[in-house]
């Protein structure tokens, strides 16, 4: 049995008795206990005391004892373990439930997926012992519309949030990309591994003591009047229900609270403070999950992504040929001719609904008609879209788009250089920057690194940035 396997097997039989899901410092002295280390080696990679540590184990100990009706302690948890994996262990993985007694053990991929409901807060009953209540507040999510493909994202996410126990999960992407929909689509695949699942959005630029107020009336159901009143006790209060229950918060729209005309990830004034939550997430011990979908990662996501293991970052890319789905369900025909549209509008699902509305509108559906006109149609939607995001970017941004654009192959970092008269500095965090944004398209050739911009943003960039006389 691998770590991975001992702490799912953990974690069923902690579930089993209590409800609740193992939490990072139960893992740490599981995980610890299991690898032969001392209390006070544990304690040290914790940052807590030895007397805490083992005050957890003991507690551990007696409910797996309970449960496996034998001794399990620090000494016998390894042997108790290995033999329980030659008796029982294949049976646990084969089957969805393992029954010992009238105990259910669970395994984390036996629950059905349910339909998200975009609905008032609402409590969700679950068969007895097998699940607690769940309690979802989804009244902020949009619609659930058609999904197509998306298959390996919703298996990451699930690893990620399910196995890895990742504390904050950030999916990016230009607008129309599908982040909102990928995250409608995650919930009914998770939401059974936790006692509450809310939704919020940004897009009304909410300050982060509003949302903190609406995450906490909703998690601890207290009345305004007695929350506290300032945003830092705030900020504690959130994050001790977040310690004690597994939450999911799913953010989204978040680059709303972010600022324009700057390198991607600075936040707006007065939203800097947001910074404090994300951190806090992302560093500190708890048992929840937030998601953000953003179309650029606030300044710490990059930090944090690099540095701790249990934040991640999902880059949404194109539909590919599933978007094959779209077109069918807008009643497309000659499905042959398909792909090269997918491949110019880069699988952006947003993209390719207004290309396929126009198609249906002006050929009857017919996209060899449209192709003949070989042309790349934006129209005002598009266009506009395209602008609200190009509003964002600094200065030196356009200017690196500009040259990019109006290069008729991809460009090398060194050629960008000699046309944009800038520092090595100052480009290189201008492509960061546009990367981050997802505005740059990258291939490797002959060991070299080159830059592009899509077939739809360059169209946008030569129109839009030679009006403006660049
Ligand atoms: N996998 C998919 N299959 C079919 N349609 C999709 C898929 N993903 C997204 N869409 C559709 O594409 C449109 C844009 O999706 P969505 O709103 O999720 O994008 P987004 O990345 O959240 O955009 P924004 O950043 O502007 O909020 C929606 O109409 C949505 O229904
Ligand atoms: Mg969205």
């Amino acid at each position: 049995m691998d770590v991975q396997e001992l702490l799912r097997f953990a974690d069923g039989l902690v579930f089993t008795k209590t409800g609740k899901h193992l939490d990072d410092l139960q893992e740490a002295v599981v995980r610890g206990t299991w690898q032969g280390k001392r209390y006070s080696k544990i304690s040290k990679e914790v940052h807590c005391t030895e007397r805490h540590v083992r005050n957890i184990a003991s507690k551990l100990w007696k409910i797996m004892s309970e449960i496996l009706e034998e001794n399990v302690s620090k000494s016998t948890f390894h042997s108790v373990i290995e033999r329980y994996q030659i008796s029982h262990y294949s049976n646990f993985l084969n089957s969805n439930f393992l029954e010992q007694g009238d105990i259910n053990f669970c395994t984390e991929t036996s629950h059905p997926p349910k339909t998200p409901q975009n609905s008032q807060p609402r409590q969700t009953s679950t068969p007895e012992n097998t699940q607690p209540e769940i309690h979802q507040d989804l009244r902020d999510a949009p619609d659930i519309t058609s999904f197509y493909g998306r298959t390996s994202e919703l298996a990451t996410l699930q690893q990620w949030i399910v196995h890895d126990r990742t504390r904050l999960v950030a999916i990016l992407g230009i607008s129309g990309i599908g982040k909102t929909n990928l995250a409608l689509h995650i919930l009914p695949q998770i939401q059974h591994q936790f006692e509450y699942v809310i939704w919020r959005s940004l897009g009304t630029s909410p300050t982060l003591h509003n949302t903190l107020k609406s995450l906490i009336k909703f998690l601890s159901n207290l009345p305004e009047t007695e929350l506290p009143t300032s945003t830092d006790e705030l900020l504690s209060l959130l994050m001790e229900k977040l310690r004690s229950h597994r939450c999911l918060v799913i953010l989204d729209d978040v680059q709303t609270i972010l600022s324009s005309r700057q390198i991607a990830g600075n936040y707006r004034h007065p939203y800097e403070n947001y910074s404090s939550l994300f951190k806090l997430i992302g560093e500190t011990c708890h048992n929840s999950c937030l998601i953000l979908n953003s179309w650029e990662p606030p300044r710490e996501i990059v930090a944090l992504t690099r540095e701790k293991a249990r934040v991640r970052s999902l880059q949404l890319q194109g539909l590919g040929v599933a978007a094959g789905g779209i077109f069918q369900e807008k009643g497309l025909l000659e499905p042959e001719k398909w792909e090269s549209l997918i491949n110019t509008y880069r699988g952006n699902p947003l993209w390719l609904k207004i290309v396929a509305a126009l198609i249906q509108e002006l050929f009857g559906g017919r996209v060899g008609e449209f192709l003949n006109y070989n042309m790349l149609f934006l129209g005002e939607e598009l266009k506009a879209i395209l602008q609200q995001q190009c509003e964002r970017l600094s200065e030196l941004e356009k200017q690196v788009m500009c040259c990019i654009g109006n290069a008729i192959e991809p460009v090398f970092i060194s050629q960008i250089i000699e046309n944009v008269q800038l520092s090595p500095d100052d480009l290189f965090n201008v492509m960061k920057s546009l990367g981050n944004r997802a505005f740059i398209e990258k291939q490797e050739q002959d060991n070299q690194v080159l830059f592009n911009l899509s077939p739809v943003v360059r169209q946008y960039v030569k129109n839009e940035y030679s009006r403006e006389g660049r």
